[in-house]
């Protein structure tokens, strides 16, 4: 069978704020992608998954705190595959704890290659679903951002509102976001691995401490990602490049950023990048920049010459009548 895919995804703005209610903008990666094939396994052996790019293979059941074995029994319960001997291939172009989404995406295509190998194709919020819960199981506090964008595959404005006193999920609200201009973004890889939940606790920690002031930071936060999405929709590259490193500052006030993040910041704002920042948790993992035709090849260079593990260039295309 044809393997299930996702893509992985980039966050534009709004990280870590968003876990607080705040609006956040997402980008779906579709050149880079995880995926996932089921089989029918030899007799007994279960729900088995194998990822041969880790060299790594395991019974779900024998493994039940790992994320992939607890979403693949959920799934498999929920589409009638409980007991069923089955093998799921993993495999996965998104370097792990990069802050590109590599976990989201293939919880994704885990979850469509299971829906699929019992005949139901599910809607993407059927899909963020089930990923999301099993997020929350492991993570602790996600907003639901990384799960929805690749669900969707689109760009998304996405704010999930502070549930009543901060216990059990609240109903996020997500929309396609207008791009009056295509944008072109490079993606510099610190080479750095750090696990999502690390920074998102501390930062929980930080407003757990001193809500007042962490409340301020969020609020400041989205008002960029607010001005944000008025300059994307205007196609207002410069403007939306300025508010790129307002957003950076305001990461780095928040501590989550790194040195070897903000090197790479620095070196594509140097070669002529309109705005550049983090992206995803922080404390290691990608950054972003914003270029055009003219300095997109001066940024990667510059981005290699300072040291990023991996370079790549993508375009988001104009969006002008979102659905
Ligand atoms: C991670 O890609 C984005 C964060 O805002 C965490 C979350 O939204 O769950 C840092």
């Amino acid at each position: 069978m044809t393997p299930a895919t996702a893509p992985a995804k980039l966050i534009l703005c709004g990280e870590h704020a968003v876990v607080y209610g705040r609006p956040a903008i997402a980008l779906p990666l579709g050149d880079v992608r995880a995926s996932a094939a089921v089989a029918s396994g030899p007799p007994g052996t279960g729900l088995r998954l194998l990822a041969p790019d880790l060299g790594e293979a395991w019974a779900a059941t024998a493994a039940p705190d790992n994320p992939l074995s607890e979403l693949a029994l959920t799934v498999a319960a929920r589409f009638g595959l409980a007991g069923a001997d089955l093998t799921v291939t993993l495999g996965s172009a998104i370097p792990i704890a990069s802050g590109m989404g590599s976990g989201a995406a293939i919880g994704t295509a885990l979850v469509r290659a299971l829906a699929a190998h019992s005949g139901v194709v599910l809607p993407p919020a059927e899909v963020a679903a089930l990923v999301y819960a099993s997020e929350q199981r492991f993570h602790g506090t996600p907003s639901g951002i990384d799960n929805t964008v690749v669900a969707y595959e689109q760009a998304i404005w996405y704010v999930r509102p502070p549930s009543p006193n901060h216990h059990g999920p609240s109903v996020p609200t997500l929309a396609p976001i207008c791009i009056g201009t295509p944008l072109m973004l490079v993606v510099g890889d610190t080479g750095v691995r750090s696990a999502t939940k690390l920074p998102v606790g501390a930062v929980r920690a930080a407003w757990q401490a001193d809500p007042a002031t962490y409340e301020a930071h969020f609020a400041a936060v989205g008002g960029v990602v607010t001005q944000a999405r008025a300059a994307l929709a205007n196609g207002e590259l410069p403007r939306l490049g300025q508010l790129l490193d307002a957003n950076q500052a305001l990461l780095e006030q928040l501590g989550v950023s790194s040195p070897a993040l903000e090197q790479l910041v620095a070196a594509a704002r140097s070669a002529g990048a309109l705005g550049a920042k983090l992206s995803g948790a922080g404390w290691g993992g990608v950054m972003l920049a914003l270029v055009n035709a003219t300095t997109c090849g001066a940024v990667v260079e510059a981005l290699q010459a300072a040291g990023a593990t991996r370079v790549l260039v993508t375009t988001v295309g104009a969006v002008t009548d979102p659905v």
